[in-house]
């Protein structure tokens, strides 16, 4: 993304003529950005030539999935319909694995018939409902235990995953006593132990520290575990001034990790992939100067980006023209959802706008369109891909007589 003569461009196309064509609110997507993001990944831990299996939670377009396989990706998916979207993506069975607290009974079944490579465990109730399942079908199903190493990952507390006081994985004690239960059962195989603990993550000690909790766990069950998926968490660069992610620490543990246990490793990223790959484009429908504030009245809602209402999440929010008369008065934009935590963002002065300018609310790549509703009978916003000097339209805008029916 640049601006060329003060007008915006995404990789090589014009913002404004993107708008005028698919029109507003939109998701935009660059796949050179995407392809950025997979190579860099796969650059930061090329020692350990890792599973990397993409977190569908973030970004569940199938088209983008697919461009994901084809890059060898695999992926997390967390329901049915995750699993459903990943198979859809032609993702390798054998590349997915399943986590999340409240698996049902047709969910264990799905997976077990797809073959996917782990149901990542969450709970002893969960173990025995797959125990049940699998007896029933004679099979041998792979799974996980999802460790809960008590660390706290140092971000927004609601994203955070990997406390006690978080509703996620088992303690360690749990974990030692299922593996001294299962380890030969006739149905269950226990291939891999799991952790995540938090996302948006930007300081890599708490990682170290889930290291720690994972060699603990090896250490004191002395069981071999085939797989260690570290789950995602890697934090971007909302905002240019705040940390990012010592990558190079982070790896050199990890590849001390594997050379000491001879495992494997699986990581679960999302954010870190998707996340600046994201563009929500849309149009100024009003402009209300009150005494104090001046009310930038957009046509995205919290309906089409939910996580600035949710947790208060910070996105910049950039004209498609730039113009260098600046408006020292605090600006609030907003959308036209009634509820007053329709807000995207405040800042004390902004370029001078008018009615009917585009702008675009920046990295929205991740838990962005996955996260939209049809709040206030708004029908979900469209999405498109640039990719390779074109175009495309990858999902349709709703129709709200489809909503309604
Ligand atoms: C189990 C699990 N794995 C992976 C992720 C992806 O995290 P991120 O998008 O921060 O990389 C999440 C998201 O919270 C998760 O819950």
């Amino acid at each position: 993304m640049n601006y060329i003569k003060n007008k915006l461009f995404i990789d090589k196309f014009s913002v404004d003529k993107i708008i005028k064509k698919f029109g507003t609110p939109s998701y935009c997507y660059s796949y050179d950005e995407l392809k950025k993001n997979v190579l860099n990944f796969k650059k930061n831990f090329n020692k350990i030539n890792p599973l990397i299996c993409f977190s569908v939670k973030s970004n569940n377009n199938i088209k983008i999935l697919n461009e994901l396989s084809k890059f060898g990706l695999g992926a997390d998916v967390v329901s049915k319909g995750e699993l459903l979207a990943a198979l859809k993506a032609k993702i390798n069975p054998n590349k997915i694995v399943f986590s999340g607290v409240g698996k049902t009974y047709d969910e264990i079944d799905f997976a077990i018939k797809n073959k996917i490579l782990l149901i990542n465990t969450e709970s002893l109730s969960e173990i025995l409902s797959i125990l049940k399942i699998a007896k029933k079908k004679q099979k041998r199903v792979n799974i996980g235990l999802r460790l809960n190493p008590n660390v706290d990952a140092k971000t927004i507390k609601e994203i955070t995953t990997g406390k006690i006081s978080n509703k996620f994985g088992l303690t360690e004690t749990e974990v030692i006593k299922i593996i001294n239960q299962y380890k030969k059962s006739k149905y269950l195989n226990i291939k891999c132990l799991s952790v995540h603990i938090g996302s948006q993550i930007t300081n890599h000690v708490p990682y170290l520290k889930m290291l720690k909790a994972l060699q603990n766990v090896i250490d004191k069950s002395k069981f071999y575990f085939e797989y260690i998926d570290v789950g995602g968490g890697m934090g971007i660069n909302y905002n240019n001034s705040r940390q990012i992610l010592n990558y190079k620490k982070y790896s050199d543990k990890i590849s001390k990790f594997v050379k000491k246990n001879k495992v494997k490793i699986i990581f679960e990223p999302g954010r870190s992939i998707i996340g600046n790959t994201g563009y929500l484009l849309a149009k100024i429908i009003y402009i209300k100067d009150t005494t104090k504030i001046r009310f930038i009245i957009i046509d995205a809602g919290m309906n089409d980006l939910m996580r600035p209402a949710l947790y208060k999440a910070y996105h910049r929010i950039i004209p498609t023209k730039k113009n260098r008369n600046k408006i020292f008065k605090l600006h609030d934009f907003v959308g036209p959802i009634c509820e007053t935590t329709d807000k995207f963002l405040t800042v004390k002065s902004y370029q001078k706008l008018k009615e009917g300018d585009n702008l675009v609310i920046l990295d929205v790549g991740a838990y962005g369109k996955v996260l939209s509703s049809n709040y206030n009978l708004r029908e979900n916003s469209k999405e498109v891909l640039i990719k390779k000097s074109k175009i495309f339209q990858i999902k349709k805008r709703q129709k709200i007589e489809d909503i309604i029916q």
